[in-house]
């Protein structure tokens, strides 16, 4: 059996105003009126041997989850969730999941998907699952690797021969990045993964043992659900706040995957991209003759490649270019283009002003 597990939290600071601790960026709609944590969904819900999804998300966010994938579940797929208290990073997340599974059967496959990326290959995507599934099954801890086309310093990086890993770098600074990239051995890593249960029970028992047992104790106070929907099982798991906020905050990818000598990679050619800026955003779609991209109500005069978004009021432009420019009902964003990487620094300064 396949359970694929949607991590579904972080706020996407880059993407505010948009994307607010109440509002993250897996609700983010696209232009075809989807948003991203259904198109996730979706893409797992499609893969062959899945007979339920599983969701680890805050516990805040739950009615607004179960809306969304409601909304898109028409075969009725089993829904399971993981609900978190607070924020302990995708480590936590990720243990949290492996060890509800392995209640039911250690040598099941984990598919680990991330709830604001978007897939624009579902064959392709489709085929290097099944290639990763294989590789899993030999107890291996797979990545999905995306040749990368700029030194993205908010990656992970991944030394590759064939299916090999070399060595697994998070987040480099820019001089090794540009070096990784410059060499053409390494890949992205795509922040998806695949491995049996008890693999990665194994994995983080040895390189994160104080996070793997804080969230087995934690599930042991914790309130857990069963149903059945469709002759297919699901749970509901309610994370003890207690026992939850003393669980290490660290991420998988330095908590394990850094570290492991287990990791396998299956280069992915599936159209990936990590929605992590407006510019990211903004190069999605269709563009007007002049290079902008426009939601909403927008009238123009002489402007060029902006990214323009108006949620509910007429946005007016004239003679201005390389910008983007946010509406929404209590917010307006002006940002260059090529720096909407920043704008994350708005959303910490508007964090510590409370
Ligand atoms: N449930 C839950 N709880 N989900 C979380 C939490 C958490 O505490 N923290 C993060 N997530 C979710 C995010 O919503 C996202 O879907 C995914 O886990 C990855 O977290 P990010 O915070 O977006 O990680 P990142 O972008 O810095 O880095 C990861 O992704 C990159 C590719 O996008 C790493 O895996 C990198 O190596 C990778 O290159
Ligand atoms: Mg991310």
């Amino acid at each position: 059996a396949l359970f694929p597990v949607i991590l579904c939290g972080g706020a996407g600071s880059r993407l505010w105003p948009l994307s607010r601790e109440l509002h993250p960026k897996p609700f983010i709609r696209l232009p075809d009126g989807q948003s991203l944590l259904q198109k996730a969904f979706l893409r797992a819900a499609g893969l062959t041997g899945t007979r339920q999804v599983i969701t680890v998300t805050n516990r805040d966010l739950v009615f607004k989850i179960e809306d969304e994938l409601n909304e898109v579940n028409q075969d009725n797929l089993a829904i399971s969730l993981i609900l978190e208290p607070s924020a302990r990073n995708t480590a936590a997340a990720i243990a949290s999941a492996a060890l509800m599974v392995a209640r039911k059967d250690p040598q099941a496959l984990l598919l680990v998907l991330a709830a604001d990326h978007l897939i624009e290959n579902k064959v392709a995507f489709e085929e290097a699952v099944n290639q990763a599934k294989q590789l899993a099954e030999k107890g291996r801890l797979v990545t999905f690797g995306i040749k990368p086309n700029q030194p993205e310093t908010g990656y992970g990086y991944i030394e590759y021969q064939e299916n090999q890993v070399i060595r697994f770098v998070e987040k480099p600074d820019l001089p090794t990045a540009i070096e990784f990239v410059a060499s053409e051995r390494f890949l992205w890593n795509s922040g998806m993964f695949c491995f049996k249960a008890q693999t990665v029970l194994d994995e983080l028992d040895k390189y994160a043992p104080e996070i793997l047992d804080a969230v087995r104790e934690t599930i042991s106070h914790s309130k857990i659900s069963q149903g059945v929907t469709n002759n297919n099982d699901f749970f509901h798991c309610e994370l003890n706040a207690d026992d939850f906020t003393r669980v290490p905050e660290e991420s998988f990818d330095y908590a394990v995957m850094e570290r492991t000598e287990n990791a396998a990679v299956v280069p992915s050619d599936i159209g990936w991209s990590d929605i992590g800026s407006w510019q990211a955003l903004g190069a999605i779609g269709q563009t007007d003759g002049s290079g902008n991209r426009l939601d909403g109500e927008v009238i123009m005069h002489d402007v060029h490649d902006c990214y323009i978004r108006s949620d509910n009021r007429l946005v007016g432009a004239v003679g201005v270019e390389n910008l983007v420019i946010i509406d929404t009902p209590d917010a307006l964003l002006v940002a260059h283009k090529e720096r909407s990487q920043e704008v994350k620094h708005l959303f910490k300064q508007l964090k510590t002003a409370g």
